[in-house]
């Protein structure tokens, strides 16, 4: 058993605490919006932030998160820089089959959160580790410079 916060929330999670955070996300408490795509810390579909930092929740386990804050792509719009860069991936029509976007959400905001005005080299060096079958980094690139202007 386990406590964690996930979205300004504490949930009790009954699974071992070596459990990968994902799967206490997507089997035990349903927020099915964070996706597994590789299982060993290779793709970001998995991306959540613990304490603000994009982390792999398929490599983390539950015990790292204690004490600490979980957000996931169902709570990343209740903060202002998560809000502007969903807001700008939706005006980007950023999304093809949609799969690896939550976690190119997260990772972008985490990125905002650090660096208020990327350029295009620190959104690559960001985002490298985020993969996209479809291709979508054009529009991934235009949404975070879009979503850093509306927050400037
Ligand atoms: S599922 Fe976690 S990085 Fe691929
Ligand atoms: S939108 Fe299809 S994998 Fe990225």
């Amino acid at each position: 058993m386990a406590t964690l916060n996930i979205n300004g929330k504490r949930v009790a999670v009954d699974a071992d605490p070596t459990t990968p955070i994902l799967w206490a996300l997507r089997d035990t408490l349903g927020l099915t919006g964070t996706k597994f795509g590789c299982g060993v810390a290779a793709c970001g579909a998995c991306t959540v932030h613990i304490d603000g930092q994009p982390t792999r929740s398929c490599v983390t386990p539950m015990s790292v998160a204690d004490g600490k804050r979980i957000t996931t792509i169902e709570g990343i719009a209740a903060d202002p820089v998560g809000k502007a860069v969903q807001t700008a991936w939706v005006q980007h029509d950023v999304a093809q089959c949609g799969y690896c976007q939550s976690g190119q959400i997260m990772s972008a905001a985490g990125l905002l959160k650090k660096n208020k005005n990327p350029s295009d080299a620190d959104i690559d060096a960001a985002m490298a580790g985020n993969v996209c079958r479809c291709g979508t980094y054009q529009r991934i690139r235009a949404a975070i410079h879009a979503a850093a202007k509306s927050l400037a």
